[in-house]
């Protein structure tokens, strides 16, 4: 915990200071919640590249069912992001606006979805954890916050896993029904 004793310079704090103005840095906030919405954040911020990424892609190659369903999916990644931004400005902290990896591109349909499992496994994993932190460090909001996420990147993970089970299963007449509008 940090105990910063800022006295009467708390307008050196900028824009942060507006989300909670009751909560002087370093009181009340635990540092590890902080790093551990920001390792979320970044986290959010791969998914939304990849997903996007993947979302034009597949527009490209005509397949536009799916690509719509990467769309949505980068969409929530998104309010996810945001939702993580809010709690840490709440705690005082800076978001951070760097993803954590760097995304893949030019895969073909059932390779872009073993990366997407991946990333939610990953994701589900790291909140998890979060979640038990949170708990430790008796930050009930942080926890509830990452246990929302949690909730859906498991159906986001369904999502992939049950597609590329289709696409393994079906092959080309299952592929034919992800194309169009
Ligand atoms: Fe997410
Ligand atoms: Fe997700």
């Amino acid at each position: 915990m940090l105990c910063l004793d800022l006295g009467d310079r708390d307008e050196t704090l900028g824009w942060n200071a507006a989300r909670n103005p009751k909560l002087r840095k370093g009181e009340g906030m635990s540092q590890k919640v902080i790093d551990l919405l920001n390792a979320a954040r970044a986290r959010e911020l791969t998914a939304i590249t990849q997903y996007m990424a993947q979302h034009y892609e597949l527009e490209d190659r005509d397949f536009g069912k799916l690509a719509s369903q990467m769309k949505e999916i980068a969409i929530q990644e998104m309010k996810h992001a945001e939702d993580l931004a809010e709690r840490i400005l709440y705690l005082r902290g800076e978001p951070t606006t760097k993803p954590d990896a760097g995304i893949k591109k030019g895969q073909e349909i059932g390779e872009m979805l073993s990366t997407d499992i991946a990333l939610e496994q990953q994701a589900v994993k790291m909140y998890n954890e979060a979640a038990v932190v949170c708990s430790e460090e008796k930050d009930q909001i942080s926890k509830r916050l990452f246990e929302k996420l949690l909730g859906e990147e498991e159906e986001h993970l369904n999502i992939f896993e049950n597609l590329k089970d289709h696409i393994e299963k079906l092959g080309a007449p299952y592929l034919a029904t992800l194309t169009g509008e």
